[in-house]
Parts: structure tokens; sequence; C-alpha cells
């Protein structure tokens, strides 16, 4: 089964999200024209941050009708349950960790670093990276390899706008993202969890696909810490560990990444990871997920986590499982 695809007129706002969980596009219009004082009255969030979320920069941006989730079959998520649930080992391994710590991380400078196979290397403030008057609003699925799902309105630019801006060349066949390295900020890198700094890593063509997301806001808002501020990628047809946090590296190599999961565990957690519910993990099958909240609902796994109409092509011809690991 395909996500079904809808456009905007078939998709209103209301029909998408949950009223409780967020504010309608007038509000946003309204609060925009208050300034930041009005935001927060106008916005009507629920939970654990809304005071300071609804203080944050507005990142409000126009719906891209060519990826918005069925909502009669992926209801949105909440607010609350997208920002309070993450995986983030730099600020501890607990799913509850990084809502409660990475509220110390500094995302203001921020610079990347550009480098390996590119005409343009060198140190670029984000606003350099990636143009803020271009931002789309996505609502996409989003699976990780524990066998949960949400569905997460992102705010971003397609990663190839961002690429492009570095100029790869012809050579480059990979492109890395490394995770800022501050263990001053993010404690659990004092500690052996995983590798540092996080990197992860994608084939050029998986990076330049449309679906390919550089995400810096969530609910038309900025991205909140936990979820990966200032800029984080997302890859809605691969394992959530893929998309990678807190970019501060962005390289171009001939040569496959060494990706933190898979040297960490590369059994497990291989550099390709499409979620496909036929190839069990070695430790658990992944035929069936469970939607938060409450992982109540168990739901059938789908094929490139539903977006198989459009990635699909790019596998042709490759091995099965080892694509899937
Ligand atoms: N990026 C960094 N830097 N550190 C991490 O621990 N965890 C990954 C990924 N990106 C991780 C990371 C995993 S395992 C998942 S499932 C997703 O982030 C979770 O993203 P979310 O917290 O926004 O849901």
């Amino acid at each position: 089964m395909i996500l079904k695809i809808k456009t905007s007129a078939d998709v209103p706002s209301s029909e998408i999200t949950p009223e409780s969980a967020y504010y309608s596009r007038r509000d946003i219009m309204k609060a925009a024209a208050m300034g930041t004082a009005g935001l927060a009255a106008a916005a009507t969030l629920g939970g654990i941050d809304t005071p300071l979320f609804a203080q944050a920069k507005n990142y409000a941006a126009p719906r891209n009708p060519k990826f918005v989730a069925d909502p009669t079959v992926d209801p949105l998520n909440k607010l609350e349950e997208i920002n309070s649930y993450n995986n983030f080992y730099e600020f501890g391994t607990g799913k509850g960790d990084p809502v409660q710590y990475a509220n110390k991380l500094t995302t203001s400078p921020w610079t990347v670093e550009v480098d390996g196979a590119c005409n343009k290397p060198g140190k670029y403030d984000i606003e350099k990276m990636i143009d803020f008057t271009q931002l789309e609003e996505r609502v996409v699925r989003h699976r990780c390899v524990e066998r949960w799902s949400m569905v997460i309105p992102w705010v971003g630019v397609p990663i190839k706008h961002v690429i492009d801006k570095c100029e790869p060349q012809a050579k480059a066949k990979y492109v890395e993202f490394h995770t800022l390295l501050r263990p001053s900020e993010m404690f659990g890198q004092k500690t052996g969890s995983l590798q540092w700094p996080y990197v992860e890593g994608l084939r050029m063509d998986e990076a330049m696909h449309p679906l390919a997301f550089m995400v810096v806001g969530l609910y038309g808002k900025v991205l909140p810490n936990q979820n990966g501020a200032p800029m984080r990628i997302h890859i809605p047809w691969k394992y959530g560990f893929k998309s990678g946090k807190s970019i501060v590296r962005i390289r171009f190599t001939e040569t496959m990444p060494k990706t933190t999961w898979a040297v960490q565990n590369g059994n497990e957690y291989g550099f390709w990871a499409n979620v496909n519910p036929e190839v069990d993990h070695p430790r658990w099958s992944q035929a069936r997920e469970r939607r938060l909240p409450g992982f109540a609902t168990s739901r059938p796994t789908l094929l490139f986590n539903g977006y198989a109409d459009q990635v699909q092509s790019l596998y042709a011809g490759m091995d099965k499982k080892v694509l899937f690991y």
C-alpha cells in the first residue's frame, strides 16, 4: 500500500490537524501581524513546553501539497508527542531525556562546514546554507527502527537546495552529515554510548531526491532543540536513525560513509536502512509498527514507509536484503 497523496484543495488544515494541537493559518497570519507577544497569545497549543514554543521564532510556511500524508490514514501527531519522545543520544539514551536536557544547547550563531569533493568548501552561517524565504511545510511519516512511528509537520527545504549551494563535483558519490561535537553542552558525548560526532550519510541521488528534507521547523515554529535544532535531515522512506540532527558539517565523498550506527553495530543498522516490512531486524520483525501516542494502535509497516512509488527506482537491480540493513 502506498501513501495517498492529496492536493491542498483536498486537505484543509482543519482536517489534517488536531484542533487542540495546531493553530489555524489565520491565527499564524494574525499572530505574525501582532509580533511575538501576539504570537504567544494566538497560539493555542497544549503540551509540556507550550509557553516556550509559543514564543519561538515563527517559521510558518506554505504546505507543499505533494507531500501531505492522508489524514484519514495518518493523522498528524500532536506537538507534545513529537517533542517529548525522542532519540538524541547526545542528551541521554532515554526517550524522555532530550526534552529535559536539550534546552542547554546553544543554536545561534550556527555555522556549517562544507568540505570534500565540492567546488564551494568553507564555513558558512546557517543563513547562507538555507534560504529561509523558500521554507515549505510537509506532513510525512517518521518510522523508527524500534517500530514506533509518528506523522510530523516539518518545515524546511529540500536537501537538494542546500547541496546545490555546495556545488558537488562529479566524483562525489555520497554525502555525509555530521552532528555538532560539543560535550560541554551535550553531556551524552562524555559517555561512550556512541562514537561521536554522530555521522549519517546518503548516496548522492538519495540526498538529491525531492523527498529528502532539511528541517528547520516544526508546527510552523523554529525546530525544538530535542528534534535537532537548528537544522536536521529527515529521510521519510528510511528508518529514523538516518535523520541526523543539529548538523554542522556536510562532506562529499567518493566512498560510502562510515555512519555512526553502522560503526556501532553494522549487523543491525546498516547504511541503507530503507523501511521494509519483509526484512526482519536481526532481533525483531519489522512487519508492524506502533503509532504514538501510547502505542495503542499497531498497523502494518509499508514498503519504503509508504513512499515506494517515489523512491524504489533509486534501488533498481540492487540486492533487496542488503538494501534494508
Ligand atoms: N541524530 C543525532 N545527532 N543523535 C541521535 O541520537 N538519533 C536518531 C536520529 N538522529 C539521533 C539522531 C534516531 S535513532 C532517530 S529515530 C531520530 O533521530 C529521532 O528523531 P526525533 O527525535 O525527531 O523523532
